[in-house]
């Protein structure tokens, strides 16, 4: 079974440099983690690539990144749920690159409780960055989408979107409705050539995993993951960038569980346990 050392290192540059060759990509939540990776992976690719993140400081260190192995980056001060910071962000995209071609939604928050106990600021902040963040920013970047020929959207929701688990209780129904959010998006917006696609991540080792899981915890769901470890942000990154590109072009409206095979192994675990 690979280790966490002898995954390779990268980001994973598909076919030298040029798989994203003159298309231009916005990743909010871009500062961190699975977004800090994509927004890397995507300018390997050939993407000019605009860093948001609530925390500008965060999107200025990914975007120095990106310039410092020769890519092309902006950083932009970005909250996912405010719509005139994401009105004024596109609008400098725009002044800089000229076009706008792949949305990246990676920007999330999640509050560990139970439906009895989470506080309703908890379940409306969850709903406003984890959904409406994501119909905002869909919908301000629609119009300059809609002139792409190479145009999508990828979302980034969670398993927890497809089934409950404990102290899910805002995060679940969230990514639940991001998952269909993007269907929706993604049936409405065919005509206009764009594709919306939304992954899944099981665990993935980032800040917000540490964040919230105890050492302990991580190993115990390290031995319930198939492929027996964690995923790590360029994994989920490699999975968005396929998504996000022309190699996906007849792929919409669909869900890709990113996990090690987590989502699936429910059986197989039952059938350990019986042996
Ligand atoms: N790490 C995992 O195991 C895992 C599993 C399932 C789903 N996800 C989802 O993947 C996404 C990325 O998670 P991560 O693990 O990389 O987290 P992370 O905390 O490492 O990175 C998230 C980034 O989003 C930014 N952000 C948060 N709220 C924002 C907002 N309102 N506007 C703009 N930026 C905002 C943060 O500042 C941070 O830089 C999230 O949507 C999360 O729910 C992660």
């Amino acid at each position: 079974m690979a280790t966490k050392a002898e995954l390779p290192a990268r980001p994973r540059d598909w076919m030298s440099n040029s798989l994203l060759d003159g298309l231009v990509a916005l990743v909010v939540g871009g500062g961190s983690g699975i977004g800090e990776a994509t927004a890397i992976t995507l300018a390997a690719n050939g993407a000019r690539v605009a860093v948001a993140d609530r925390r500008k400081e965060a999107a200025d260190g990914v975007a120095k990144k990106i310039e410092a192995d020769g890519g092309e980056a902006l950083s932009l001060a970005m909250d996912v749920a405010v719509a005139s910071e994401i009105g004024a962000g596109v609008s400098e995209l725009i002044a800089k690159f000229g076009q706008l071609d792949i949305v990246v939604n990676s920007a999330g928050v999640i509050f560990p409780g139970s439906l009895e106990d989470c506080s309703l600021d908890d379940w409306r902040t969850s709903f406003l960055v984890n959904v409406e963040g994501a119909l905002l920013l869909g919908r301000a970047c629609l119009p300059h989408l809609r002139k792409s020929k190479s145009a999508s959207i990828v979302n980034i929701s969670s398993l927890a979107g497809g089934r409950g688990y404990p102290n899910g209780g805002a995060y679940g129904p969230s990514k639940a409705a991001l998952i269909s959010l993007t269907r929706q998006m993604a049936l409405e917006w065919a005509a206009d050539g764009i594709r919306v696609n939304v992954v899944s991540p099981g665990t993935i080792d980032t800040p917000l995993t540490r964040a919230n899981m105890r050492p302990e915890i991580i190993a115990e769901r390290e031995a319930k993951i198939p492929l027996g470890r964690l995923g790590v942000a360029t994994e989920l990154a490699d999975t968005v960038v396929f998504l996000a590109s022309p190699a996906a072009s007849f792929v919409t409206a669909q869900e890709l569980n990113c996990d090690g095979g987590l989502s699936q192994s429910l059986m197989a675990q039952k059938f350990f346990a019986n042996k």
